[in-house]
């Protein structure tokens, strides 16, 4: 992006009556000092392009109380959160009770400053005893992935309402056993089919198994659903057969089968028969992660010419955030949750522009949007990329870890604020 407004010059719009504004973050990203995971052992083994170590990241970790105060100040009453895996069940069935404590603790304290949790069980890391085993290729993984769903939702489920099953199964799955470029490393299609299988049979009953707990406690406000990564996929040239066939099957092998196998739990091309999951409705809300529009001329990502793009190079596209949302409300129907949002701009140059832009386009749509939440809080651990990617909201400085509000923070907090009635 060019140009940058001032900060008065950013609220051409209404927010939508009701829409919680809120942040994300994910535990592996921030949180440090873990050196059981997956993404640990990929930094070991010196995938990560600035050679950044994941066990530092923000150290949120040991800096939660600061980071709530922080959140609290810049009136953020919405907070998308993610467990450690590994840390909650270090080696194969034994659960550390300490980490438990430990998330109970911060959830407890987050509520205290009038912060809502909605939570993430799991987001792209896996414990290393899980990922020997086969990871979620193996035929244990939906036994696994449940009795550590069920210790958490026995532990914490009184504290929270809102979950997500699962972040982006097919990020997850196109770049760790497509491209091999995440751990495991593996590249091969039948092994994204078999993982796209896993994905719905560990969500699918996870969500009953969700549900059923918490009834069980007693309640009955219990919501669950996946944070689904949308894009646009849009062909270079709308009068090239080529570029049409490769951006509908794009568009169907990254997202929408997945997304329907997930949701209704249905037999979806080319994913097929997943075992022991029987249809239904599987999702009380639409998560959507937004970034960008890919514009296709083959099989593999491209940017429109000219068009706008970040420090990462991906197009920013705020009509797509609409796009992406009637894709899958026509079709599914529920209220759309956007899970993430956000921008890699080193320079915070443009930030707030994106949020405006994007937040705009949102709420002069039809959608029946009720929450939205950026990405990210605070800068982070960004996988490949390690530190050198910043998405946040909060300037970390990593060296001293010093937080420091940029001016997007101030401009997304200033939002929150007005929309609440609080004072700016
Ligand atoms: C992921 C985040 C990631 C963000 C920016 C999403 O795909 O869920 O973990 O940091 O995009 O790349």
């Amino acid at each position: 992006m060019s140009s940058r407004s001032s900060l008065s010059d950013l609220s051409s719009f209404r927010l939508k009556e009701g829409i919680r504004l809120g942040v994300a973050s994910a535990a592996t990203q921030i949180e440090g000092g873990d050196r059981n995971n997956s993404w640990y052992d990929w930094y070991t083994k010196g995938h990560i392009r600035d050679g950044s170590d994941p066990s530092r990241a923000c150290d949120h970790y040991a800096r939660f109380r600061e980071d709530a105060d922080l959140m609290a100040d810049m009136g953020i009453h919405d907070y998308r959160m993610g467990l450690e895996w590994s840390r909650i069940e270090p080696e194969e069935g034994v659960f550390s009770e300490e980490a438990l404590a430990h998330y109970r603790e911060e959830i407890v304290l987050l509520k205290s400053r009038g912060i809502r949790v909605l939570l993430t069980i799991q987001h792209f890391t896996v414990p290393m005893w899980f990922e020997k085993t086969g990871g979620f290729l193996s035929e244990r993984a939906p036994e696994l992935f449940l009795r550590f769903t069920a210790k958490v939702i026995n532990t914490l489920g009184d504290l929270v309402n809102e979950y997500i099953t699962i972040n982006e199964p097919n990020v997850y799955a196109v770049n760790s056993y497509f491209y091999g470029i995440w751990p495991p490393g593996i590249k091969s299609f039948r092994a994204v089919i078999m993982f796209y299988r896993s994905m719905t049979i560990c969500h699918t009953k996870a969500y009953r198994l969700i549900h059923k707990i918490r009834r069980h406690m007693g309640f009955s406000d219990t919501k669950v659903g996946v944070a689904n990564h949308i894009r646009i996929f849009e062909p270079a040239c709308r009068f090239t057969l080529w570029h049409l066939i490769c951006a509908g099957l794009m568009d169907l092998l990254f997202q929408k089968s997945i997304t329907r196998s997930m949701s209704l739990g249905r037999r979806t091309f080319p994913i097929g028969r997943c075992k022991g999951v029987r249809p239904g409705k599987y999702y009380d809300f639409i998560g959507i992660n937004y970034y960008t529009r890919s514009t296709v001329s083959g099989f593999s990502d491209g940017v429109k010419k000219g068009a706008p793009v970040n420090d990462l190079g991906w197009e920013i596209y705020p009509e797509g955030i609409v796009r992406a949302g009637h894709m899958l409300f026509d079709k599914y129907h529920a209220p759309i949750y956007i899970t993430e949002n956000g921008t890699c701009d080193n320079t915070d140059s443009f930030r707030a522009q994106y949020i405006h832009d994007h937040l705009k386009a949102l709420c002069e749509s039809k959608l029946p949007v009720a929450a939205y939440y950026h990405w990210c809080f605070t800068d982070n651990f960004e996988w490949l990329e390690g530190e050198s990617a910043r998405f946040g909201l909060v300037h970390v400085d990593y060296e001293t870890q010093e937080r420091t509000v940029k001016e997007s923070g101030k401009y997304y907090s200033r939002l929150i604020k007005e929309a609440a009635g609080d004072e700016a």
